[in-house]
């Protein structure tokens, strides 16, 4: 192996610092703490997981966390009901309806109601379109992580190749946006791409979010290439990446590991997003250095 194993986790722990960090100063300017709002409904033990953790990553960082768990027949009428009771609480900066959701829920129709100032996620269509004209806007937490991680590592990124496998609205798509904003020349792939291996070999970064375990190969690369991998998948037990690590870190010049790469990120940004959400909703500018 020769690349540089990059440390997800141990920059997340600095951004939660820093968050945590700013969170008293927003308190005694704005008279209350920033809050999270987070809805799960159904019992998906995977989300269950992602949810408590995020609420008690909320609460370390001195937020307010407010858990709404509902249950699996939750009609979608309700659901909008208490997102839109969400958008009124004074108390709430941000808001994040767990996905998946249930079938018989249309995951568009109740993101679609979710205050855009409120909508930490970066999901909602006005936040997705700030995002594609270079307005100011409330970004996708893993994609973001994604850019943090790259520009920690490689400083600017201007004039890069980067190559995103998977066009996702919650991360392929964000991801090339973010990168094209970073003046980076992109190119999104995916499942319908010809000769993927060829198109991955011009990245100097190398942006995996195909959701295949273990797709993308090390003769994949281009030497010396930056590998994200925002992959988690599941073999006998063992959680894996969209990258086979062991052939890619013997080309890659660095890598992210899974888990421990771009994971621990996620909840990182949601709470940097939920400090952003708190200041511009209060009319306050935004935190430095986040
Ligand atoms: N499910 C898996 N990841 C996410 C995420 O980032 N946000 C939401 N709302 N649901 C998810």
């Amino acid at each position: 192996m020769s690349a540089a194993v990059i440390d997800g986790k141990a920059f997340a722990e600095r951004l939660r610092e820093r968050v945590a960090e700013a969170v008293p100063a927003f308190a005694s300017r704005a008279g209350r703490k920033p809050g999270l709002a987070v809805v799960l409904v159904g019992d998906d033990p995977a989300s269950r997981v992602y949810v408590r953790s995020k609420g008690k990553a909320t609460l370390a960082a001195g937020m307010a966390s407010f858990e709404h768990c509902l249950a699996e027949a939750t009609g979608q009428a309700e659901l909008v009901d208490l997102v839109q009771s969400l958008n009124r609480d004074d108390r709430v900066d941000g808001i994040l309806v767990q996905l998946p959701l249930p079938r018989h829920i249309d995951d568009k129709a109740v993101i679609g109601v979710i205050d855009p100032a409120k909508d930490v996620d970066g999901f909602h269509v006005e936040n997705a379109g700030r995002l594609a004209v270079g307005e100011e806007a409330l970004v996708p937490c893993t994609p973001l992580g994604c850019i943090m991680l790259l520009k920690d590592r490689l400083g600017d990124l201007s004039g890069l190749e980067a190559v995103v496998v998977g066009r996702s609205n919650i991360v392929g798509k964000p991801m090339a946006q973010l990168l094209i904003r970073e003046n980076c020349t992109v190119t999104t792939a995916h499942s319908r791409t010809r000769d993927l291996p060829a198109v991955v070999r011009r990245g100097d970064i190398v942006v995996a979010a195909a959701g295949r375990a273990e797709m993308i190969k090390g003769d994949w690369l281009k030497p010396g290439a930056t590998v994200i991998d925002v992959g988690i998948n599941r073999i006998a037990g063992k959680l894996v990446g969209d990258v086979d690590f062991e052939s890619a870190a013997a080309t890659a010049g660095a890598i992210t590991p899974v888990p421990g790469g771009v994971g621990p990120m996620t909840i990182a940004v949601l709470l940097r997003n939920t400090l952003t959400a708190a200041h511009a909703r209060a009319g306050l500018p935004a935190p430095e250095g986040l």
